[in-house]
């Protein structure tokens, strides 16, 4: 059974290089279940009600978010009834939605999708490591596959994570930075593992936000308005090959794919 997870979709060019060539990929890779992390899809933050249904109509099985999560408020008008959105899973106390949701998928599988945010360089919640382990041990008898989207600032932190997991978890992607990394592989316990999906959005811009504001900002160091850049768009992630007879992740490979302009 193949997987294809998307990197961090960012605003209206990122969804319009789904709506064109999502589906083609879908066919051409033999794809059974898609997830895509959402947290920058509405207008560079957060995540709205309609732009949810419209990435879930393009095919999309699961959503995931991460630090950004609730900076669009429409979120809560529908985050605790949709089983499709998965926000990390170690916000602190008695947060709304989930943070880990069992699909079924390919034959008849059950697949488990955990997302996790990082503490390095990244909002306080609790920690990731512990609470995920507890999650893993909890559902581990009733899964065929767990694949986790940990979203992360730092490569160390999110290495050590997948480094901990390997053997327990089928597949550990990373998010948030935008950047996709060369590094996939299957760790030695079998984990397939990339540290940064990339993005799903505009090419010429920083991390998918349009570039002047930015750079005032580093020049300045006072506030400024960040808007999703325009132009032509790139879609990033992983396919993933798991074997069905033993439930494991067998290949993992990154694409990087352009929508002229
Ligand atoms: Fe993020």
């Amino acid at each position: 059974m193949n997987i294809l997870i998307i990197g961090d979709i960012v605003g209206k060019p990122g969804r319009a290089i789904l709506k064109a060539m999502l589906s083609k990929i879908q066919r051409e890779n033999d794809i059974s279940f898609t997830i895509a992390n959402a947290e920058n899809a509405a207008g560079g933050r957060g995540l709205t009600q309609e732009i949810k249904d419209d990435l879930i109509g393009m095919g999309i099985d699961v959503l995931t978010m991460g630090n950004h999560v609730w900076d669009n408020k429409n979120i809560f008008n529908f985050i605790d009834d949709e089983p499709r959105l998965i926000r990390p899973i170690n916000y602190p106390g008695d947060c709304p939605g989930q943070g880990m949701h069992i699909y079924k998928a390919g034959f008849n599988k059950n697949i488990a999708v955990i997302n996790a945010s990082g503490r390095v360089y990244m909002p306080a919640l609790d920690c990731p490591f512990q609470t995920i382990n507890e999650v893993v041990n909890d559902i581990k008898d009733q899964v065929d596959f767990i694949i986790v989207d940990f979203h992360a600032e730092a490569t160390s932190e999110k290495m050590a994570l997948a480094h901990y997991l390997d053997g327990r978890v089928t597949v550990l992607v990373g998010t948030h930075t935008h950047i996709q990394t060369a590094d996939e592989r299957i760790l030695p316990q079998g984990t397939a593992y990339i540290t940064d999906l990339g993005m799903t959005g505009p090419v010429d811009s920083i991390l998918g936000m349009a570039k002047g504001p930015i750079i005032d900002k580093f020049l300045n160091a006072r506030p400024a308005r960040f808007e999703v850049a325009t132009g032509p768009a790139q879609m990033q992630g992983v396919v993933l090959q798991l074997d069905e007879e033993n439930n494991k992740a067998t290949h993992i490979e990154r694409f990087s794919y352009y929508l002229g302009d």
